[in-house]
């Protein structure tokens, strides 16, 4: 099988970043086009990660669109005490690019070319969903343009920052809600999931036998992130690694052989005073809905060794 076609929607940060070094160079998937949003840092921020990430990975090829300047209803709550002020730990570029976001605004870039593509063909949703819920907002016929929406977040009763909702869908739990509600085929990489795809101290010394300018990124930006999200919550804090939530995420689509996960339905709390982000997950199928609505794929484990060696054979090609 050819290289599987994809878009990607980040909000670069510090997960971000290392999922962009994977999914551009593996040949497993062929990255037509980024778009960006805010969520762990406003717009202007992640669309500067993301623009000089592709230089440093020799990508300056994929164009990149800047999306949505805040969430579709409420005001930005970003996570720069987990990804720092600049949305990477501090990691400075040594090289800035000069290039600079195409024309159109991300929705109407994606749903360009999802119109030029033969066939639906798959986002990789890696940030708050507000860039997919205005496209398919303002273009509702790109439902059938789009073959999955492959999204790191949701959870069955556990969050991050909240006990019950994850950074993706609390940041726009409004997008989430229509995201799902249109029934497009949506794989939800949970933060259950997410939380087997930790690199261990070790994995991170391990990248130094690849002595590339991308490595020496990846070791930089976890720095940060490794006293960031010990103090997220108990559950980081005894961990014995990081977890690298939107690798995981990418890896998905490359490497569905690593992955266990069931098919549900699923919803998102909005009003909830204690539980807003909450993706309701009718695991114990509850409501018996019918098979038609249970369109979420909910990834719940990851096989964590071998998702790292992938990385890592991606990561020495550099
Ligand atoms: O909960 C982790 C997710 O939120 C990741 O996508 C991270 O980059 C942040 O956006
Ligand atoms: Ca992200």
């Amino acid at each position: 099988m050819g290289a599987i076609k994809v878009l990607i929607d980040c909000d670069t940060g510090i997960d971000d970043i290392i999922a962009l070094s994977y999914a551009v160079k593996t040949p497993d998937l062929e990255v037509l086009g980024v778009t960006t949003v805010c969520g762990n840092l406003p717009t202007e921020i992640t669309t500067y990660n993301t623009l000089n990430a592709l230089h440093l990975m020799g990508r300056d090829d994929i164009p990149l669109a800047r999306g949505a300047e805040k969430p579709l209803e409420r005001e930005l709550q970003d996570a720069a005490y987990i990804h720092g002020n600049n949305g990477l730990g501090g990691y400075e570029f040594a090289e800035k690019t000069t290039k600079t976001p195409v024309e159109l605004p991300a929705w109407e870039f994606l749903y360009q070319v999802l119109r030029e593509q033969p066939e639906p063909i798959d986002i990789i949703a890696l940030a708050p969903l507000t860039n997919i819920a205005l496209l398919l907002q303002k273009h509702p016929d790109a439902l059938k343009l789009i073959r999955r929406v492959v999204f790191m977040g949701g959870s069955l009763r556990t969050g991050n920052p909240t006990p019950v909702a994850t950074f993706n869908v609390l940041a726009d739990p409004e997008a989430a809600k229509y995201v799902i509600a249109t029934k497009i085929p949506f794989v939800m990489c949970s933060l259950d999931c997410t939380r087997g795809s930790y690199f261990t101290f070790e994995d991170l010394e391990a990248t130094k036998q690849y002595d590339n300018p991308v490595s020496e990124m990846v070791r930089a930006v976890t720095r940060f992130y490794i006293n960031s999200t010990k103090n997220e919550n108990t559950v980081d804090s005894k961990k014995k690694g990081i977890d690298i939530h939107d690798l995981c995420t990418v890896m998905y689509v490359t490497h569905p052989e690593f992955f266990q996960g069931e098919q549900y339905f699923a919803d998102v709390e909005t009003k909830g005073e204690l539980t807003t982000g909450f993706t309701l997950v009718d695991f114990e199928d509850n409501l018996r809905k019918p098979p038609e609505d249970k369109t979420v794929l909910f990834l719940k484990k990851v096989d964590r060794e071998a998702y790292v060696r992938c990385f890592m054979d991606t990561l020495a090609l550099y």
